[in-house]
């Protein structure tokens, strides 16, 4: 086998995207960070003045807008049309509108697609909030990573801080617990853990001790 698919989902700042990247370092699988594709279509809606939660309108965006990575450190760039948006897109107005776009059927449908074709070759871990449930619905491993609102807001202050941004601890944690009922409450595939997922509470685990448990998983399989 060329290797697995790998789908990690949970809410916001659960410290998916942290583990996903080290364990497809490990494996020298590919990692598609599937919510950078939701906040790089947010980011062109936005940019084109397009009301979020107007269905066509940011359909026409989403066909416009063709979203691509390219390798970079520490992170991955990506790239809505030709413009680099990796950190324009981490910014407060794109983490606190991109639950209405992603709540558009026909934007999920169209973004979807583009990471099932990602995903067809195998050796893939992706991470987002449907994976397990939508999107790779046979993937051999499956994880739904949780952590208390209390501590993935610490997790995100912690970052934050580093990076110079300055946003109350309360103020995280009222928007993570927002994003998460958002994602968790739309009609199409909301955030829930997948049936055969499991389940793993991060808040009292170290990274490694995180990787370790989806490198177990995954070495079952190859
Ligand atoms: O993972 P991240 O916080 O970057 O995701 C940003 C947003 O993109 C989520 O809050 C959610 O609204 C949306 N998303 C989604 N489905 C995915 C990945 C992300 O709806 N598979």
């Amino acid at each position: 086998i060329s290797g697995i698919q790998v789908a990690i989902d949970g809410p916001a700042s659960a410290g998916k995207s942290t583990v996903a990247k080290l364990v497809a370092a490990k494996y020298g699988y590919v990692y598609l960070d599937t919510g950078a594709m939701y906040r790089a279509i947010t980011w062109a809606a936005m940019d084109a003045k397009v009301a979020l939660d107007d269905e066509a309108a940011v359909m026409v965006v989403v066909e416009k807008t063709p979203i691509h990575f390219a390798p970079g450190t520490p992170d991955q760039l990506v790239f809505a049309g030709d413009q680099d948006v990796t950190r324009v897109i981490r910014e407060e107005t794109v983490t606190n509108n991109v639950s209405t776009v992603a709540a558009l059927p026909a934007v999920r449908a169209a973004l979807t697609a583009q990471m099932q074709t990602i995903a067809a070759a195998g050796g893939i871990v992706m991470d987002g909030r449907d994976i397990g449930t939508t999107v790779l619905p046979n993937a051999q491993v499956k994880i739904f990573l949780e952590a208390s609102v209390a501590e993935r807001a610490q997790r995100r202050f912690k970052e934050n801080q580093a990076k110079g941004i300055d946003v109350s601890l309360a103020t995280l944690e009222q928007e993570i617990a927002a994003r998460d009922y958002k994602d968790s409450h739309r009609a199409t595939s909301p955030l829930t853990q997948a049936t055969d997922a499991e389940l793993v509470d991060t808040t009292s685990l170290t990274i490694e001790e995180v990787v370790n448990k989806i490198a177990d998983a995954i070495d079952k399989y190859i």
